[in-house]
């Protein structure tokens, strides 16, 4: 497993569309890994392939505690590094969705910065596991957020075309 570089807002890859998963191989469990050690290194909530370079429609997001540098204060992660709460969304499509919910939000490819957006307040999304059978969620709250911040990733759109007013300065809001 490895930290793999984050891209950020001006690269040109963050604007194009992921393609679909056909197979998952070795090659793709280790990005996967490598996705969810760069998210828990930069205490992000969820990371599209595409913010580390790569043009697959693969999703990591964990919503859950976290522990903190000491230890303490969240889910203990298991062997693979990942806490119960981390989901993998291969090839998702968003099937439905309900209602609107306007909060800030931030991303690990606009590092520091966050601003208000105005979301679906609940999705149902269809996805793929690592073992390439479908599975859906029903997702309110942060994890419906991040549903939606990521999928628009991998349709190449970022979360700052949608902010409503200025981007602001910001330590500790979550990062998606
Ligand atoms: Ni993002």
């Amino acid at each position: 497993m490895a930290v793999r570089q984050i891209r950020v807002l001006g690269d040109e890859i963050l604007t194009k569309k992921c393609k679909p998963v056909k197979e998952v191989n070795a090659r793709i469990l280790e990005l996967i890994d490598d996705m969810f050690e760069t998210m828990y290194d930069s205490s992000g909530v969820g990371l599209a392939a595409s913010q580390v370079g790569v043009l697959k429609q693969i999703v990591v997001m964990d919503v859950g505690p976290r522990e903190d540098s000491k230890g303490e204060g969240g889910a203990a992660t298991g062997p693979n590094g990942r806490t119960q709460t981390a989901v993998v969304l291969i090839n998702p499509e968003i099937l439905e969705q309900d209602g609107t919910d306007t909060a800030m939000e931030g991303c690990l490819s606009v590092p520091g910065k966050s601003g208000q957006v105005t979301r679906f307040a609940s999705v149902k999304v269809r996805a793929y596991d690592t073992e390439m059978k479908p599975f859906e969620i029903d997702a309110t709250g942060l994890l419906a957020r991040c549903i939606q911040h990521e999928c628009d990733h991998l349709n190449g759109r970022m979360y700052v075309e949608l902010v409503e007013g200025d981007l602001v300065d910001n330590e500790t809001e979550a990062q998606e």
